[in-house]
């Protein structure tokens, strides 16, 4: 499965924390339950790695990716616990070296045209925006539309539920990600009902105004 096959699954790719690796596979069912099927752990804790063993084993339904991917290592290690695609939050040579050698699929952050072209040249035609909203938002990626029109984002940081709708009716736009299914307060909860109704909403949304997106044709950049 390549980046653009991940990006067409659903419109949200949830980015999740998980501080309790027990909460790891309760949590993936819950956001299965809604209808989400592609989720982001990021490297930021301790019980990460394990957490992308635990949902790769128990929940196979979910493609899981690995977040925060910023060391060459990060590769191996995610490809081995069963992550299915990977995504940085930037982009460097070391990383553009890795991604090479790896089967791991990677959808790279940029945040500036010259990245966007670093990127290109290193032939990434998915780009996570991050961070999206304090980058310039919607207003960002109507901007970059003209000079690159074979580049696909998934804007990511400070999207919610309300202005994920907005993001997801640009043509340049495959899909948001965001942290707003996972509130501290209801995982802390474990209330996974709230975060199986959030997965649900954001599962519903609306991508018929992305070219390519929802039917057979061909999509920008593939
Ligand atoms: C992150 O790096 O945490 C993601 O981009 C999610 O950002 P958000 O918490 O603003 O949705």
């Amino acid at each position: 499965m390549n980046i653009l096959e991940v990006m067409r699954v659903g419109p949200v790719i949830p980015v999740l924390v998980i501080e309790d690796l027990a909460q790891a596979v309760p949590l993936a069912q819950a956001l299965v339950a809604g209808g989400v099927r592609v989720l982001e752990v990021t490297l930021r804790t301790s019980v990460a790695l394990a957490a992308i063993r635990a949902i790769a084993r128990e929940v196979p339904e979910v493609i899981v990716g690995v977040g925060t991917l910023i060391r060459p290592e990060d590769f191996t290690e995610a490809r081995d616990a069963g992550a299915r695609f990977g995504v940085s939050p930037g982009l460097t040579p070391a990383l553009i070296a890795a991604a090479r050698d790896s089967d791991l699929p990677l959808l790279p952050g940029v945040m500036t045209p010259s990245e966007v072209m670093t990127a290109r040249a290193a032939g990434f035609h998915q780009l996570k925006l991050f961070p999206a909203q304090p980058a310039g938002g919607i207003d960002l990626l109507k901007a970059l539309a003209g000079p690159f029109p074979d580049v696909t984002f998934c804007p990511t940081g400070g999207i919610t539920a309300e202005t994920a709708p907005d993001y997801l009716t640009l043509p340049n736009v495959g899909c948001v990600g965001g942290s707003w299914l996972t509130p501290k307060t209801e995982l802390a909860a474990e209330d996974w009902s709230v975060i199986t109704a959030l997965a649900r909403q954001a599962a519903a949304l609306d991508r018929r105004k992305v070219t390519g997106f929802t039917d057979s044709s061909p999509v920008t950049g593939a």
